[in-house]
């Protein structure tokens, strides 16, 4: 059986993990699933049907109806969705649904890098490589504020702060699968990194794995 190559790789909202990821996907030629995507998807239908966010069998629902496939970016990328997502990813059986498609999309050839909360610990607990990219709370808040203004918008910095530390607090306290570093993952912390160190201080770790594994 041919080996399918999996790279995990978690972290808190606004640390760089979803760059990494896309970076390091293109140059190991694998597949790439930003996971907290799916957990959009299903806060995106319930916004869509007006439901509420703790209406538990229209979230199951929703989320049976993720397809990977369709997964739209510009759509679901809206802070408010992000916001809405960290709220129904507390319930295990939307989580079960969800987790059962990653692992899916991980098995397929030649492999994948996946990006989310709970990929080292729960997805992929068998990933070959296992990646814990942070940042402090500061650093995060004043990426996103960049990245607002750069696109024109205005926003507040305390706020955006505040919200990162309450995203923070329910992602690393909810009682299924929260959000830690597995106990073998690198940890990587980007907060005086640039995106290109980053890149090559895990393309470091996983050449390592590699080489071992072709000596082995
Ligand atoms: O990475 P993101 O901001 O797109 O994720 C949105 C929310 O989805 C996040 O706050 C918590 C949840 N999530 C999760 O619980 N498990 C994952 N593997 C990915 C995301």
């Amino acid at each position: 059986m041919t080996h399918v190559f999996t790279i995990a790789i978690d972290g808190p909202a606004g640390a760089g993990k979803g760059t990494l990821a896309r970076r390091l996907a293109d140059h190991y030629r694998l597949n790439l699933l930003d996971t907290g995507l799916t957990y959009r998807a299903v806060a995106h239908a319930l916004i869509q049907h007006a439901l509420p966010l703790d209406n538990v069998s229209a979230a199951e629902t929703a989320a049976r109806q993720v397809d990977l496939a369709r997964l739209d970016r510009a759509v679901l990328s809206a802070h408010a969705i992000g916001e809405a997502a960290s709220k129904v990813a507390v319930f295990p059986t939307v989580r079960r649904i969800l987790v059962e498609k990653q692992r899916d999309f991980a098995k397929t050839p030649p492999g994948a890098v996946l990006d989310g909360r709970d990929i080292g610990t729960v997805v992929c607990p068998d990933a070959d490589i296992k990646l814990y990219v942070t940042a402090s709370a500061e650093v995060r808040a004043r990426r996103r504020l960049a990245e607002i203004e750069s696109i024109g918008g205005t926003a507040n910095f305390a706020e955006i702060l505040a919200d990162i530390v309450h995203r923070d607090e329910r992602d690393m306290g909810r009682a299924d699968s929260p959000l830690k570093p597995a106990a073998d993952a690198h940890l990587l912390d980007t907060s005086e990194m640039a995106i290109e160190a980053a890149f090559l201080a895990a393309r470091a770790v996983i050449d390592d794995v590699l080489a071992k594994r072709d000596k082995a």
